[in-house]
C-alpha cells in the first residue's frame, strides 16, 4: 500500500513531532505516505492502533513505545517490517535506533559541575523507561567522577510533562538550601521547571541553572534559552525509515541491527 505506519507516545511533546518530521519528509520524498497514531501513554490505545495499522496493510510500522512492556503487541505484530525509535525494546525483534543517553546525562552534568555548582538535582522522566534510568545513571556517575554523592533527596521523580517539570522543581525549591542547578530529563519538563523558578521569583541561571534533554526548537526561544542536550531528532526520523525500507524490500534480511546515534550539549541562558 506504500503507507507507513507511525505510532508515538505523547503528540503534545515537540520531541515526537520533531522525530516524526523526519520520517514523513522521507517517507514521502520515496513515495510513502505516513499515517501518525498518538497513543498518550495508553497501552490499549497502542494495541489498537496496532489492529489499525495491519487492517490497513501498512507496509511497516515505525513504534515508540508508551512503556517499557511489549508483551501485549507481539502476538499482533506477525510479520510486519517493524522499527522502534528512542526507547530501546529488549524483547521485541526489531531493528532500532536509538540515542547515547548516558553520555548526554552525563555530560549535561558535567557541565553543571564545571560551571561550580556541587548541589545539583534531578528530575527524571518515568524510570521504568530506558532513555531516562540511562540519562539518571549518567548524572550519578558524572557526580562520582567528580567526588560528589548522588543525594536521594535531589532526585525527583517526573513524568516527561510540563506539569511534572514543574512540581519536581517546587519539591527541590523547598530542600534546606535548595540546589544550585538542576538537570531535567527532557525540555518539557525544564521548560515547566523554569516556570516555578521564576513563579518563586528567583531568577534562571542565577539562582538555579537548568539542563533539559532533546533540544527541541522551543528552547532557542524561552526566556532564558535553554541549554539542553541535543537529541538528532530529524536524522533519527530518517535513518528508522531507511532500515525499515531495507525490511521491506527483503524481509529474509538476517540479524537485527542497533544504531545508536551522539547526543550534543548545546550551552545557552539558562546555565
Ligand atoms: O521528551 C520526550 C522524551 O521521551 C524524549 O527525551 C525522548 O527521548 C523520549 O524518550
Amino acid at each position: 500500500t506504500h503507507t507507513i505506519g507511525l505510532i508515538i507516545p505523547d503528540n503534545s511533546n515537540p520531541f515526537f513531532a520533531e522525530v516524526a518530521r523526519g520520517i514523513e519528509d522521507f517517507g514521502f520524498q520515496n513515495g510513502y505516505s505516513v499515517i501518525l497514531c498518538n497513543s498518550d501513554g495508553d497501552l490499549k490505545k497502542e494495541l489498537a492502533y496496532i489492529g489499525v495499522l495491519t487492517s490497513k496493510r501498512v507496509d511497516g510500522i515505525v513504534f515508540i513505545a508508551a512503556t517499557a512492556k511489549a508483551e501485549h503487541i507481539k502476538p499482533f505484530l506477525g510479520e510486519i517490517p517493524l522499527v522502534i525509535v528512542d526507547r530501546k525494546m529488549p524483547d521485541l525483534e526489531a531493528d532500532s535506533v536509538l540515542v547515547d543517553n548516558f553520555g548526554g546525562g552525563y555530560a549535561a552534568t558535567r557541565h553543571l559541575i564545571d560551571l561550580g555548582h556541587r548541589k545539583i538535582g534531578c528530575i527524571t522522566g518515568p524510570p521504568d523507561l530506558a532513555p531516562s534510568a540511562d540519562r539518571v545513571a549518567g548524572y550519578k556517575q558524572a557526580l562520582k567522577d567528580h567526588g560528589l554523592q548522588p543525594l536521594d533527596e535531589l532526585i525527583v521523580e517526573g513524568d516527561f510533562r510540563y506539569q511534572s517539570g514543574n512540581e519536581g522543581m517546587r519539591r527541590l525549591l523547598d530542600l534546606e538550601p535548595p540546589p544550585t542547578a538542576v538537570f531535567a530529563c527532557n525540555d518539557v519538563m525544564a521548560i515547566g521547571a523554569m516556570k516555578a523558578v521564576q513563579d518563586q521569583g528567583l531568577r534562571v541561571p542565577e539562582d538555579i541553572a537548568i539542563v533539559g534533554f532533546d533540544d527541541i526548537t522551543l528552547a532557542s526561544f524561552t526566556n532564558p534559552t535553554l541549554t539542553s542536550v541535543k537529541q538528532p531528532k530529524y536524522e533519527m526520523g530518517k535513518i528508522a525509515l531507511e532500515l525499515l525500507f531495507q525490511r521491506i524490500s527483503s524481509s529474509d534480511l538476517q540479524g537485527r541491527q542497533e544504531i545508536i546515534l551522539d547526543t550534543t550539549l548545546v550551552v545557552r541562558e539558562s546555565t
